[in-house]
């Protein structure tokens, strides 16, 4: 039977270009295994009953209810990283817009077109714009993930003396990881010693407001701040006040809101940090790579409400996937269940995240529906699936 994927918004021909013959695209979400969404509202749909996965194409995932997806034994998906080298080279701009007047030049020019003699009036004008080199100036980057890492490394490739901080760095971004990069232990010593600090780091209660007065009484005078992060990781009032009093030269933010907007010295972008066709390319490839995985194999990657899973593809007579809350006897309860029913286990996983956890199974013999339909029944099992 096909498989049929529904996309609530335009999602990158490249993505879908990857299903494969055994799926079709539908115009009707209520017919769907899969949905794909960018940035569209999840939140008043009706969630079909044979919904199994969505597929967010980028990283934010508040336009989606993923307590209610998971409650239903909806896999929902993102896309971590797609975005990173857009992401990256938006911040080298930044910087080189941070050190160089570049945007209060490009505005002379137009001021000027009028001139006849603007060749010559732009060499006496010119001065007012000139700058600074980032070569071997101090970057301090914070966070160093999927574009924390990419920063870091592009920037030490382009001269930089590069401070790192990350308490809770994973080994791949580890790995990836240039070695001249200086591993730093206390966010206070990339405050206090860096001349350029770019935050690439999540929002969380702990880092809201982390870049406020009480830091940037203590950075040196003339420092540039980047945020492509959020917003709200700088207390923007502060910030404002640093800007006035020149500690900090320049901040740079993708984040214009009423405040920003206002602040001198503030370099605004219209968030457009993830705004490539490649990011959008990357994005749709990884979403469709990820749907299809779930719904052909049972694997589960780059969840935001499931835990990972991966038992590669399935080589056994029968693979059972199934969706469960994470409380005592479940493994129990299904194992039990198949051996009632006869049905020899070859191989299995189980894993939980947070409330929710998954079980995978290899099986020796196909189970009659009697069997699966007790699964069904077990307490806490949300959702349970015969991938094949
Ligand atoms: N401007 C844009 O268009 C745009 C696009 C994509 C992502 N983003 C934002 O960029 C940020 C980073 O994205 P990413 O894809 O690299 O995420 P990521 O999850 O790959 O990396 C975040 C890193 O921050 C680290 N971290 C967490 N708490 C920290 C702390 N207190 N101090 C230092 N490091 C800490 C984590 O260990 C992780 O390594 C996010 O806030 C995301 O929302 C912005």
């Amino acid at each position: 039977m096909m498989k049929r994927i529904h996309c609530l918004n335009g999602v990158s021909k490249c993505g879908t270009a990857l299903l494969t013959e055994d799926y079709i695209l539908t115009d009707d979400i209520k017919e769907a295994e899969g949905v794909l969404v960018r940035s569209a509202s999840m939140h008043e749909l009706e969630l079909p009953d044979g919904l199994l996965a969505v597929a967010r194409a980028g990283a934010g995932v508040n336009n989606i209810p993923l307590d209610e997806c998971a409650a239903k034994g909806i896999v929902v998906f993102n896309t971590p990283g797609a975005n990173a080298n857009g992401v990256k080279e938006l911040v080298i701009a930044g910087l080189m817009m941070a050190s160089r007047d570049i945007v209060g030049g490009i505005r002379w020019c137009q001021d000027n077109k009028e001139d006849e003699n603007i060749a010559k009036s732009a060499e006496k004008a010119k001065k007012d714009f000139a700058g600074c080199e980032i070569r071997g100036k101090k970057l301090g980057v914070i966070g160093l993930g999927a574009i924390g890492t990419e920063v870091a490394n592009a920037c030490s490739s382009l001269g930089m003396e590069v401070y790192g901080y990350d308490p809770f760095i994973s080994i791949n971004a580890a790995w990836k990881l240039s070695r001249n990069i200086k591993h730093i232990t206390s966010v206070d010593t990339i405050f206090q010693e860096c001349d350029y600090i770019t935050l690439h780091l999540p929002l969380i209660d702990s880092t809201k407001g982390m870049v406020n007065k009480s830091v940037l009484d203590h950075t040196k005078d003339g420092v540039v701040i980047l945020n492509f992060a959020r917003d709200v990781l700088v207390n923007e009032d502060d910030m404002a006040e640093a800007l006035q009093s020149g500690k900090v030269k320049k901040y740079v933010t993708d984040f214009p809101n009423p405040k920003s907007v206002h602040m001198e010295g503030a370099i605004v972008i219209p968030h457009l940090g993830a705004s490539t066709e490649e990011s959008e390319d990357n994005c749709a490839v990884m979403a469709v790579e990820e749907i299809m995985d779930y719904i052909d194999n049972g694997n589960i990657r780059n969840s935001v409400n499931f835990p990972s899973c991966d038992m590669g593809v399935c080589k056994a007579a029968s693979r059972i996937a199934v969706l469960h809350l994470n409380i005592p006897n479940m493994i129990g309860q299904i194992t039990g269940t198949l051996a009632a029913g006869d049905v020899n286990i070859s191989d299995m996983t189980n894993k939980s995240r947070e409330k929710y956890a998954y079980t995978l199974l290899d099986l020796e013999t196909v189970p009659d529906e009697g069997s699966i339909q007790k699964l069904k029944d077990i307490k806490g099992v949300l959702r349970v699936r015969v991938v094949r």
